[in-house]
């Protein structure tokens, strides 16, 4: 048992001088609301598997249901703390104030409450995503300006996978660690101390069902991916469609992860606030890098909570060729 680090040590062990208290606090709540969400989608892949005969109809509304359980235990349990000046929230249209009730702290929160939610009834994993900033003004605290920060601010970062086990996985700017949830005990566990990008990488991972809305430059990115046109790269295809899953497995394995823009949709899918900008967080702090294509990631200053923007995530080296290539195919 001496061995064994629960997240609260680790984190008090590990916590930054500038963060003692309020800001390990924090990040407890964060895992106190991951245990109660994966507790939810456990029954909640079961209630689904068990109710398919003859509920095919409910299927989508209890996905819902999950989504907006996850993001309501979130806000309850950090709005009243007293850590937290506003939060955002990927299922929310406008920034979540603090209840006028409530104190209000120096910290802003903004999460992805359960993304890739679609996947539960096909028992695949999903996630949650969060990233954490400073109050921009303090005697302001609490605006719209505080949650549109650039991810070069953000404090700390992780996101919570619900896989086959359910792992936290987070950073407060030294290195990248996971944990484990042991059922059993009902506490994460330290289980992956320092991750760093591994090199050489495993795996290259996109929706190769968009190849004909691509520009010429991300198609011939993935070329030299797969190894044509010159490269000597042997990296195999892995693609789930749920992003905490995909970034998971390239982050522990390495290779890249790339969401494009297309034609009619430039911007992409995915959400630079609640998903791109976590990640390029934490796989910043693992060794890799983050762009949107043509700049990183975590220097983009969202105009709006909801933006998108293309994602190309994982290897350092990987994730610059692809710079690369739209720099020099796309501008011809
Ligand atoms: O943003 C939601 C999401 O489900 C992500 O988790 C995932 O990476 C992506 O969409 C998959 O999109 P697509 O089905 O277009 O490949």
């Amino acid at each position: 048992m001496e061995n064994i680090i629960t997240i609260e040590r680790f984190i008090l062990d590990n916590q930054p001088e500038y963060a003692v208290g309020e800001f390990t606090n924090l990040l407890y709540d964060i895992a106190l609301a991951a245990k109660a969400i994966a507790a939810n989608t456990l029954r909640a892949g079961l209630t689904d598997i068990l109710g398919l005969a003859g509920a095919t109809n409910i299927q989508g509304e209890k996905q819902q249901k999950l989504d907006v359980f996850a993001d309501q235990i979130i806000i309850r349990l950090c709005d009243h703390t007293g850590r937290l000046c506003v939060m955002a929230s990927e299922e929310h249209e406008d920034i979540i104030p603090i209840p006028p009730k409530y104190p209000k702290g120096s910290y802003v929160l903004v999460f992805d409450p359960l993304d890739g939610s679609s996947n539960i009834d096909v028992n695949i994993g999903t996630g949650t995503l969060f990233a954490i900033f400073r109050c921009v003004d303090w005697d302001l605290r609490g605006r719209l300006e505080d949650c549109l920060q650039p991810g070069r601010n953000i404090i700390a970062a992780g996101y919570i996978l619900y896989g086959t086990s359910t792992m936290l996985v987070y950073s407060t700017g030294s290195g990248v660690h996971g944990f484990t949830l042991d059922p059993n005990l009902g506490e994460f566990l330290l289980s992956h101390e320092s991750i760093t990008a591994p090199d050489p990488p495993k795996y290259y991972s996109v929706n190769h069902s968009y190849i004909r809305h691509w520009s010429d430059g991300v198609k011939k990115y993935i070329r030299w991916l797969q190894g044509r046109d010159g490269s000597d790269l042997l990296l195999s295809e892995r693609y789930i469609g749920s992003l905490v899953a995909d970034f998971h497995r390239n982050l522990l394995h390495g290779g890249v992860f790339l969401y494009p823009g297309q034609a009619s949709k430039p911007e992409g899918k995915l959400r630079l606030l609640y998903e791109a900008a976590p990640l390029a967080f934490l796989i910043d702090q693992a060794g890799g890098y983050a762009s949107d294509g043509h700049r990183p990631i975590l220097d983009i200053i969202p105009s709006n909570l909801h933006q998108r923007v293309p994602l190309f995530i994982g290897n350092k080296e990987l994730v610059e060729e692809a710079e690369h290539f739209i720099r020099k195919v796309d501008s011809d």
